[in-house]
């Protein structure tokens, strides 16, 4: 059985058939008519413990588009406020014939346990768990540097071999940097990362990456430039960095990006934190991917779960397909 629980989990090899697997699937998406019959039949449960707009819309439209059955859970308002348990939680799942759980949880390793534990037969999904990873976020992300940095054709069965991508903020508390340190890496790009020393995790030595405190330093060096939020939901208010202060040393606004070469992309995973780390002048430019990264994300979790449920390359291939 297989699951996707860390960036960790994918070979070069998985992650260019899910990317390549993702541009057979935008394309159906630019059709008239934009769903296939691949999953029908097969149940998707969206099973949400902490707040998400995008990540939990677009697995959804993934998995509609893809002709499943979606069930969505939210924490709140179920049962998990009365104090039931994940694994309570997860038997009721399985009771409805789940095929596959896609899961976010405020604790790191939820998903592994939900993948382990025996509680449930589907695959497993991680939709961002605690601090430790989203994967799917880094797979749609390395899609979206893929199209804009290699192009969309020209990169097919390719990485991002040589690309210098700088990730800016609270790595700290970022699922998305750490899914994307591993994945890039894996891809063959250059990650450089840039934040306060105090948002810098104990042990980054040890990542595929280097770090740096000078985010004006690093700009005329970078392909793409991806810029996170300060997460100040898992932070100590003593902590909190000052809008001005941290907005003046680490936030990207539209004489910062004049630095960046003229090629070069930024990105930004959502939610914005506008006016903190990046202005409204940079986030509304047509240099700023975070909108694409949205559309991007629908083919790309239609991939991921076209290959984890719908089979293999020699099942049914998107593009060949019939449409209904
Ligand atoms: N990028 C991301 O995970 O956004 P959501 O929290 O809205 O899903």
């Amino acid at each position: 059985k297989r699951h996707l629980i860390s960036a960790a989990d994918l070979t070069r090899d998985d992650a260019v058939l899910i990317l390549d697997t993702a541009e057979e699937m935008a394309r159906v998406a630019d059709r008239p008519i934009k769903k296939l019959p691949t999953l029908r039949g097969r149940t998707v449960v969206n099973l949400f413990f902490e707040d998400s707009t995008r990540t939990r819309i677009s697995f959804e439209a993934a998995a509609k588009r893809l002709s499943a059955d979606v069930i969505n859970f939210s924490a709140k308002g179920s049962s998990v406020s009365k104090g039931e348990s994940l694994k309570d939680t997860a038997l009721t799942l399985e009771a409805m014939g789940a095929d596959a759980v896609v899961i976010r949880h405020g604790a790191s390793g939820a998903p592994y346990r939900l993948a382990t534990s025996g509680w449930i037969d589907g695959a497993v999904v991680n939709a961002g768990d605690g601090t430790h990873e989203h994967p799917t976020q880094a797979l749609l992300d390395a899609f979206t540097m893929r199209r804009r940095l290699v192009g969309a054709d020209a990169g097919t069965g390719r990485g991002l071999d040589g690309r210098r991508i700088t990730i800016v903020g609270d790595i700290l508390h970022s699922r998305v940097a750490r899914s994307n340190v591993l994945l890039l890496h894996t891809l063959g790009a250059q990650v450089t990362l840039v934040a306060p020393p105090t948002l810098v995790p104990i042990g980054v030595e040890n990542w595929p990456c280097e770090v740096s405190y000078d985010l004006d330093a690093v700009l005329p060096k970078s392909d793409a430039v991806m810029m996170l939020r300060v997460q100040r939901e898992r932070m100590n208010a003593a902590f909190f960095p000052t809008e001005r202060e941290y907005s003046r040393r680490y936030g990207l606004d539209g004489d910062r990006m004049a630095r960046m070469p003229e090629h070069a992309i930024v990105m930004h995973p959502g939610p914005m934190n506008r006016g903190m780390e990046i202005t409204a002048e940079v986030a509304d430019s047509d240099r700023c991917t975070a909108v694409e990264q949205v559309a991007n994300g629908v083919s790309t979790r239609m991939a991921v779960l076209y290959l984890l449920l719908g089979g293999n390359e020699s099942a049914v291939s998107p593009t060949n397909a019939r449409t209904e």
